[in-house]
């Protein structure tokens, strides 16, 4: 296999990390504070090697453990700053929110370089994708902006309707839980951190298990730009600080992105499910549909996009392939060449595609979906398929897939890569009808008849149907949803201003006493909700 690890003297100077981030500290109260209890080492999925056939797992630094007493005087914080919806932020007029997250969005891309440095050695993304995901979030913060200035328009205005005044906003949640996936540590935790915290809503935010330190330099930008106890950050295991929080009850929205498993535990854990709210991000199994009159060139550079990219492990990655029994042998061989030309090596490789994986034991368990699928009748076909070296695994390309092996029903989350060959169309459509996930599906082919007879029953097994292109989140305008497991709620610049807040409305009988106080309010401008201010 033409992959190693480098030696340290290999590592190029401007992604070295000379001095370990030994972070000591977390965000409450509108302070960072020292902690003094325990921590926790944090690797990289990069060794090092050392000696010609000895290797290091790199330690970048390390992170708070925080207990659970700690955890609940933060939410007290939060609590505080919240105070009932009372608090400065929830009742601060809409434009000055903007201009806050406006800031804190200036001042984090002064932080480029360091984030996706961090980026790179905690969870192994090449450097495009790393600044690619650092850059998508800054447009996603604009985005957001822009999208709540549009709303905030529609509702500056009184509406009268059978002789009832009124004016309709849409208002704060109360204290939202934020917890992002390692694959995307930055951009799917503020792709729910920020539309929440601009709708006014108080945000305790705790970063996945891998891709931690990341967060690092940006913690004193929030400490500078948000009024105190409104942004909290956390660290720690899942039982002592998203479990404690839950149990007290006083979480009002869960924004979780990970496995359906740990989100049904903290879900079941809050003693008040009618006042939780979830924005859920869980797995799926996108399937690949290749038709027998696909494309054989757009088909394999979407597919090898669509398995391979971040090395499968993106909640849209084409999962399983279903080919046509008489386009198989032809595709096969066209995916075998241009997987034989992708580059695996370190995040800042050039043209690194295939890199290390972040999540301790992970190769171990790819193995056994291969070796499970392999004692049931499937093969590898590419070379150096599913060879491992220590957090490396070459992508394994696996034939002859069927129902009974566990890779065609378990989100394998890395580089491998199952195709189950067809003749009736029912098949796989059957196997989305019986999944347990429904985020998305694409189908390859060329013949319109054929695609728009999918089309139909597909979309309403998932909830995005691409043609000839891979599964994707983005663009991040439209909506980013899943039926089943794969998801609770639509998240997209403009559906997450939604998900975060509630429709509210002021409403007066259309009496003089009322129209004098209305007129009044809006004339000396005393309220922050009622008031018909266009933000420009
Ligand atoms: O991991 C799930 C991500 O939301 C996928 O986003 O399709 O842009 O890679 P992406």
């Amino acid at each position: 296999m033409n992959f190693d690890f480098p030696t340290i003297d290999q590592i190029p100077e401007e992604y070295k990390i000379t001095t370990p981030v030994e972070q000591k500290v977390y965000l409450t109260n509108g302070e960072l504070i020292e902690w003094k209890g325990e921590t926790a080492d944090v690797f990289s999925p990069i060794y090092i090697k050392t000696q010609p056939s000895l290797y290091t797992q790199f330690r970048i630094g390390s992170q708070p453990v925080m207990n659970k007493e700690a955890t609940l005087a933060v939410l007290d914080n939060a609590l505080k700053a919240y105070d009932n919806g009372r608090g400065e932020w929830a009742t601060m007029r809409v434009k000055q929110r903007i201009e806050m997250v406006s800031h804190f969005a200036k001042r984090m891309k002064e932080k480029r370089d360091e984030v996706v440095k961090l980026l790179m050695w905690e969870i192994g993304k090449s450097l495009p994708d790393s600044q690619k995901e650092f850059d998508r979030t800054i447009d996603y913060i604009q985005e957001t902006i822009d999208a709540l200035k549009n709303l905030d328009r529609d509702s500056s205005r009184i509406q009268s309707n059978g002789g009832i005044y009124a004016q309709i906003r849409r208002g704060p949640l109360g204290i939202v839980l934020c917890m992002g996936p390692y694959n995307y540590p930055l951009n799917e935790t503020f792709c729910t951190l920020i539309p929440a915290l601009i709708m006014g809503n108080v945000v305790i935010f705790k970063p996945s298990k891998y891709g931690v330190l990341l967060h690092s330099p940006l913690l004193q930008i929030f400490c500078d730009c948000f009024p105190k106890g409104v942004i909290n950050i956390i660290y720690g295991k899942g039982s002592e600080t998203a479990g404690s929080l839950m149990e007290t009850g006083k979480i009002d929205v869960l924004a979780f992105i990970g496995t359906s498993r740990v989100a049904n535990i903290l879900k079941k854990q809050h003693p008040q499910p009618n006042r939780l709210r979830g924005a859920l991000g869980l797995e799926a199994k996108n399937p690949a549909i290749i038709l027998p009159d696909a494309d054989i060139k757009i088909t394999v550079d979407e597919l090898i996009a669509g398995s391979l990219s971040f090395n499968g492990q993106r909640c849209t990655a084409l999962k399983i392939i279903f080919c046509h029994h008489s386009i198989q042998s032809q595709l096969v061989d066209a995916y075998k060449a241009k997987l034989a030309t992708l580059v695996a090596g370190m995040p800042w490789d050039k043209n690194a595609m295939l890199t290390p994986l972040p999540e301790k034991g992970k190769t171990a368990y790819l193995q056994e979906l291969i070796d499970d699928a392999i004692a049931k009748g499937a093969s590898i076909i590419n070379e150096n398929g599913g060879e491992i070296s220590y957090s490396y695994m070459h992508p394994a390309v696996l034939i002859n897939v069927n129902s009974t092996m566990r890779i065609y029903h378990e989100e394998q989350f890395g580089p491998v890569v199952p195709i189950v060959t067809f003749s009736n169309i029912n098949e796989p459509i059957n196997y989305m009808v019986q999944s347990n996930y429904g985020q998305q599906v694409s189908v390859f082919g060329s013949n319109s008849v054929e695609i728009a007879k999918l089309i139909d029953p597909l979309a309403n097994q998932v909830c995005r149907v691409n043609i000839n292109s891979q599964c994707q989140r983005g663009p991040d305008v439209y909506p980013f949803n899943g039926r089943k497991d794969s998801a609770e709620g639509t998240l997209s610049v403009n559906d997450a201003l939604r998900v975060f807040s509630i429709r509210t409305l002021v409403a007066a009988k259309n009496s003089d006493l009322n129209k004098h106080i209305v007129s009044e309010i809006l004339e000396q401008r005393t309220s922050n909700f009622l008031n018909t201010d266009f933000i420009l």
